[in-house]
């Protein structure tokens, strides 16, 4: 099913941008399509560094800190209906000062889709107002976040294309 999806994307995107290279074009697609939903785009990035950057860094990197790494990575959390909750529980996001849905998942789809860029699977859909909105009314609880973080990453690199290195909070560079 995802397969005759992703043609379409990519069938739609060919005819926007014949110059991409074939061998990303997928994921090229699925990249532009993630962004392309994004309402408000300097809203969007200025949202992120407001409320995220100072722990996560306006470029997404932050190593050595001990926290994810966001930068290349975060989009491997995307592919499941309980991954993409994850993220939309994580305490930070669900109760964000952002109250307005959309621009809370115009922000998330910059993360994920600016940000996290490559580490996306081709045929990611980017998040819908609705979406983050159903799944931020189940905020996750500080004392859950590493049990929790740790059994998604296991499904990520089982499912969605992470590294093994996904367990670890950042690249060893
Ligand atoms: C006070 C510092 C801080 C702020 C501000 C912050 N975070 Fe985080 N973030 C963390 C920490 C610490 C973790 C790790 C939680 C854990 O133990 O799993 C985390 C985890 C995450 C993860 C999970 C990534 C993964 O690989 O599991 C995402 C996504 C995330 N934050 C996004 C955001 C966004 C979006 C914002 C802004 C709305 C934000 N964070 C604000 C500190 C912060």
């Amino acid at each position: 099913m995802r397969w005759i999806v992703l043609a379409g994307v990519t069938a739609a995107l060919a005819a926007l941008s014949p110059t991409l290279a074939a061998t990303d074009e997928p994921l090229a697609a699925t990249v532009a399509q993630g962004l392309s939903a994004i309402t408000d785009p300097e809203l969007a990035k200025a949202d992120y560094v407001e409320h995220c950057a100072g722990c996560h860094g306006v470029q997404g990197l932050s190593a050595p800190a001990k926290l994810p790494e966001l930068r290349g990575r975060v989009g491997y959390m995307m592919c499941t209906p309980a991954t993409r909750a994850y993220l939309l529980r994580l305490p930070n996001i669900a109760k964000s000062r952002l109250s307005d849905n959309q621009q809370l998942a115009d922000m998330l789809n910059f993360m994920v889709f600016g940000i996290g860029g490559q580490s996306v699977l081709p045929g990611t859909k980017p998040f819908t107002a609705h979406e983050v909105g159903f799944e931020r009314q189940f905020a996750l609880t500080s004392a859950s976040l590493v049990a929790e973080r740790k059994r998604h990453v296991e499904t990520s690199i089982r499912q969605c294309g992470a590294p093994a290195s996904f367990r670890d909070f950042y690249q060893p560079r």
